[in-house]
């Protein structure tokens, strides 16, 4: 299978390195040529959970360079959000027949690039594979995760599993039915744990035990649950089941509830926000990707969506440096979508 990774960051980095180290050729695109010198230079390194690998990458170009006449069966997008969707339109010409594209970002990349392309030529993908890149070329896989990959149509397909088993050989990838409840599931906890610690400043397990953590948490996620079931997916069971104990459209608390919060606590609640790394070292976010898109179904679908909302324009204040992230931040959210 002829594939192109594009974007050679912490997640492509590492994927293009396990799939080089089990004697599978990949071809690599980079942002601009020097990124490619260097990293055709220094070769890839992986440490951390799978194993330590070191691999040369002879096929390695700025993405430019295969925009005449280059054809693959398979582009795998591993760009931050943005990027992907900038990027996709050149990609689409790169495919040849048959081929597909595989975006794995969080949120809700993969469904607006096969609305915008059909989904004949995008396959839906997430990553629970954790990686960082201390340096370029330089990589650490941070868990035992996978890439999960399916049908946005929410069906099973011969060519899930034709990508599942070629990029199997490099990462472990499961395919799943229900690829489009997956992404909602992530999407669930990305909209509730990920951004509102990295609004606070603190893990969840920092925010929620304050009141107004707590009440934001299920709100938001009570918010966006609505949204992922008015669009007709069923949020798939991952580690935590996505739908909360006794949900009848709302939150009921309790101790079953509470017990559930443990759940996500257990899985989640010790991470360090990444939105968080985002608004330390100045980077953009994905917000737009992430609340933002829930807002936007929101509005299509008639669904008020008052407290991501809200979240997207505190996060927007925060990279705009109007504001700085801390659990005073929960409240003034809070009061305002009231
Ligand atoms: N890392 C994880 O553990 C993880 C886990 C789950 C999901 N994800 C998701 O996976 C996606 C990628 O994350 P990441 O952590 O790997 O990001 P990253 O480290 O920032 O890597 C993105 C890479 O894409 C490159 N890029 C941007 N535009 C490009 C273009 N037009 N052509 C070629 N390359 C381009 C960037 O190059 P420049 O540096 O030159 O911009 C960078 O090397 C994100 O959506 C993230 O949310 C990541």
């Amino acid at each position: 299978m002829r594939t192109l990774i594009v974007g050679i960051g912490a997640l492509g980095g590492l994927i293009a390195a396990r799939m080089q180290a089990s004697g599978c050729s990949v071809w690599l695109a980079t942002r601009n040529a020097e990124s490619a010198l260097a990293l055709r230079r220094s070769g890839l390194r992986v440490t951390g959970v799978g194993g330590d690998v070191t691999v040369k990458v002879p096929d390695i170009a700025a993405l430019d360079n295969y925009l005449a006449g280059c054809s693959f069966d398979l582009i795998v997008l591993a760009t931050k959000a943005q990027d992907a969707i900038d990027t996709a339109p050149r990609l689409a010409g790169l495919l040849g027949a048959g081929g597909v594209l595989l975006p794995i970002q969080n949120g809700g990349v993969s469904q607006l690039l096969a609305d915008r392309f059909g989904v004949e030529r995008v396959l839906g993908g997430l990553s629970n594979l954790g990686a960082t890149m201390p340096a370029p070329g330089v990589y650490e896989q941070r868990n035992a995760g996978h890439l999960l990959i399916g049908e946005l149509g929410g069906r099973k397909s011969a060519r899930a599993e034709r990508v599942s088993r070629w990029l199997g050989r490099g990462v472990e990838v499961r395919v799943t039915p229900n690829l489009p409840g997956a992404i909602w599931s992530k999407l669930l906890l990305n909209c509730s744990v990920t951004t509102l610690g990295a609004i606070a400043g603190r893990t969840m397990r920092r925010y929620i035990n304050l009141p107004e953590g707590r009440e934001l948490f299920d709100r938001t996620y009570a918010e966006t649950l609505l949204v992922a079931r008015a669009t007709g997916a069923r949020p798939e069971p991952m580690i935590v089941d996505p739908v909360p104990p006794e949900w009848n459209g709302q939150i009921t608390r309790g101790a079953e509830h509470d017990a559930w919060i443990g759940q996500i606590l257990k899985a989640y609640g010790d991470l360090k926000p990444s939105m968080l790394q985002d608004f330390e070292r100045g980077r953009r976010t994905e917000i737009d990707f992430i609340n933002g898109y829930v807002v936007n179904l929101g509005r299509q679908l008639k669904i008020p969506t008052p407290l991501n909302e809200a979240i997207v324009e505190t996060v927007q204040a925060i990279t705009g440096r109007h504001l700085a992230s801390g659990p005073v931040l929960l409240t003034r959210i809070l009061a305002g979508a009231r």
